[in-house]
């Protein structure tokens, strides 16, 4: 039986992470798996989050079970960051916590599935494992171009599959930091966005896993509230993987927004179901860190500190590679300035990016996606130099 399984390739974006600890050469620059790094390199844990953790170990008294809904006081001291302070949309809304931003974007696929949908708009590039969710929960992938070749987001392609869409079908968009493209829609494209939902009644299926790693926390989820406020009903996944460095604890919530607060009971317990058949409950001890750190003034104001300069840190790095532009001509660096997040996409041929890898020890995604976050003030005029010298006709 288990003999006619076909090996399958390794998930790019991983082996990536693989080859990168494999390489020798003290200089190498690792551009590939979306993880923030500090000017020397380093992925630290939060401070806000080391006093969570302790404050976590000093006073929790069971390791007991809770639910497939997580720990709750997590999920409701993340809404006011997300649906915005005494928002008149929160009576229609109902959360859940999940493994990572991953586990959510699969349980938003799956109730969608569950309720009938049975095609998902996506603009590409995305993040592959977008793709790869939607297949796998067995639901068609439609794919609309989220940007254009002058490097802005493409806003008659997701209008169009907006108003083309069917009635079992449900767009996808990124809330803010599209990963690959660091490309996000503009505030006037959102409110069209937000209107082509609310005339079709289309369902919106919002994938936050960057907020505040772009313009800044309220900022990142403009456009997401603006599309809440249009329609009657969403699907919100949401990420607390790069905004808090949890990473590899797993720290997500899913978010629903009903019509009716009445209609949210039976909502939430089908994606409660969903999330027992697949992984019974999520991992507690990230999810409680964020809750203890947004619990406390002090350590709340410690986690906005350092995610201030992330974003600055991030911008820095943006402005220098724009300002690159004349040296390494013809990969639209310039517009790295006007883009938000981790992500950035270089038109670079699959050979610069092998030789970027073997002759300049620069790993970036096969796609030619590279995460600023992985460029600080020792290694960006490397990369830069590297980039001209394998772009130099
Ligand atoms: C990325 O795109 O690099 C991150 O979202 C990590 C992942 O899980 O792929």
């Amino acid at each position: 039986m288990l003999d006619k399984l076909e090996a399958q390739p390794a998930d790019a974006l991983l082996a990536l992470i693989k080859m990168y600890a494999a390489d020798e050469r003290a200089d190498k620059i690792d551009l590939g798996v979306g993880v923030y790094r500090t000017n020397d390199g380093a992925t630290p844990v939060f401070r806000a989050i080391k006093q969570a953790e302790q404050r976590l170990i000093d006073e929790q008294d069971s390791k007991s079970y809770l639910g497939p809904e997580g720990d709750t006081g997590f999920v409701e001291v993340l809404q006011p960051y997300i649906f915005g302070e005494s928002s008149p949309l929160l009576p229609r809304i109902e959360g859940m916590q999940t493994p990572g931003g991953t586990g959510a974007v699969r349980l938003a696929v799956a109730l969608a599935a569950k309720a009938g949908v049975t095609r998902i708009h996506l603009g590409t590039p995305s993040w592959p494992n977008h793709a790869q969710i939607l297949g796998d929960v067995g639901v068609e992938t439609v794919t609309f171009s989220h940007a254009t070749s002058g490097g802005e987001a493409d806003i008659d392609a997701v209008l169009g599959a907006i108003r083309s869409a069917g009635p079992s079908d449900a767009v996808l968009l990124h809330g803010c930091c599209h990963n690959p493209t660091g490309i996000d829609y503009t505030a006037d494209q959102w409110n069209a966005i937000a209107a082509a939902f609310a005339e079709t009644g289309v369902l919106p299926i919002l994938d936050i896993a960057y907020q505040g790693l772009g313009l800044g926390m309220d900022e990142d989820v403009a456009g997401v509230r603006n599309v809440l406020e249009a329609v009657p009903e969403a699907l919100i996944a949401y990420s607390c993987d790069k905004n808090f460095g949890l990473y590899r604890d797993r720290v997500g919530a899913f978010y629903m927004m009903a019509k009716e607060p009445g209609q949210l009971g039976a909502i939430a317990s089908n994606a409660n179901a969903l999330a027992r058949a697949n992984w019974s409950m999520p991992p507690d001890h990230g999810g409680a860190a964020v809750r203890i750190a947004l619990s406390d003034e002090g350590m709340t104001k410690v986690w906005q500190d350092e995610l201030d300069d992330m974003r600055s840190r991030m911008r820095r790095v943006r402005d220098r590679l724009a300002a690159a532009d004349n040296e390494a001509p013809g990969l639209g660096l310039s517009a790295l300035a006007s883009q938000n997040g981790l992500f950035a996409m270089l038109p670079l041929s699959k050979e610069q990016i092998v030789s970027l890898r073997e002759d300049h020890a620069i790993y970036m995604a096969g796609s030619g996606r590279i995460n600023v976050a992985g460029l600080h003030a020792g290694n960006t005029e490397k990369f830069i130099a590297a980039l001209a010298d394998v772009t130099k006709g």
